[in-house]
């Protein structure tokens, strides 16, 4: 199947940022039978993070703030240079502006397949959602990464907007490839013994299961008001949610917080092809079913 002019053997792919990014890593997850593989977001130079705790488990899903760590774009493209994977490996950046954005988008473009701009952070000050949830920001942006490079350009968006729909158009209008839908909701949780919030940031991006209906509506949403192709991710951990996704329109789906289980591949993707041979239909013909007759 092709979705932005690449080929992608299925269209179950990894979320960034929720495993690490070593090659070892990226080459097991292509064992693992993934679509493709979206990395960790990075920056133009290292950055340790947030000091734990990080993560809070919930029954439902997980709390994080990991604060973007990462080693910077220069370190990362030691990592990748020499992969040679056979399945796409779409970069995730994040930066403050414009100008940052461009850099390493530059800094990136012969070793990747595609970027995926993660303008939708919920919980990095100056960086990620506070740049996503303004549209002429996310519209400058977009054009000022396309006119850099020659890849595709996808965009990530928050939910934590008023109208995510505005957003993915602004992102369209400034020439994204593609758009990826969700990020993590803005969260806390409280530890009542200790009287204080368990994260060490406060705030926290929820993802897993529990994001799934919001994840869903998003996608439903865009995919009915934009052309370009969308990315479902949120909460997604069977073949099940991942054709709910597709019957919305998403033309790939991302797995984050259930990609701790790097079975979760495979039984997606096998999944995905055993309702299609029931059913007797192609992918294409199920994608965007519920949008299109509505
Ligand atoms: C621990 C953790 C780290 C994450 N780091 C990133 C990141 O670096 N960049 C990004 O765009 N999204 C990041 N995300 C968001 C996921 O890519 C995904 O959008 C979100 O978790 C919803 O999908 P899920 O419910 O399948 O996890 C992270 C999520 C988790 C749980």
């Amino acid at each position: 199947m092709r979705v932005f002019g690449i080929e992608f053997r299925n269209p179950v792919l990894l979320a960034s940022g929720v495993l690490g990014i070593s090659g070892y890593l990226f080459k097991r997850i292509e064992k693992m039978g993934a679509g493709g593989i979206v990395t960790k977001s990075i920056g133009i130079s290292p950055r340790k993070g947030y000091e734990n705790p990080t993560i809070v488990e919930l029954d439902y899903g997980i709390l994080n703030a990991m604060g973007l760590p990462n080693p910077g774009v220069d370190h990362f493209l030691e990592e990748i240079k020499d992969l040679n994977l056979s399945i796409p490996l779409i970069v995730s950046i994040f930066g403050k502006d414009s100008e940052e954005f461009m850099k390493i988008a530059k800094k990136l473009e012969n070793y990747c397949d595609a970027l995926e701009l993660n303008l939708s952070c919920p919980h990095a000050e100056n960086y990620g959602m506070s740049l996503g949830q303004d549209k002429n920001i996310v519209y400058k942006i977009t054009k000022d990464v396309k006119k850099t490079v020659e890849i595709p350009v996808i965009v990530k968006l928050t939910p934590n907007v008023d109208d995510i729909v505005k957003i993915a158009i602004a992102a369209e209008r400034g020439g994204a490839d593609g758009i990826t839908a969700i990020n993590t909701l803005k969260g806390m949780a409280v530890s009542i013994e200790m009287e204080k919030p368990i994260l060490k940031n406060i705030y926290g991006g929820l993802s897993g299961r529990c994001i799934k209906p919001v994840a869903l509506r998003c996608v439903y949403d865009i995919c009915r008001n934009v052309k370009v192709p969308v990315i479902g991710v949120g909460g997604i951990t069977s073949a099940e949610d991942a054709l709910e996704f597709i019957m919305c329109g998403a033309s790939l789906v991302e797995i984050g917080t259930a990609a701790r289980d790097l079975n979760v591949f495979r039984r997606i993707s096998e999944g995905i092809e055993k309702f299609l041979r029931k059913k007797n239909y192609t992918l294409e013909e199920i994608t965007g079913k519920i949008t299109k007759n509505i």
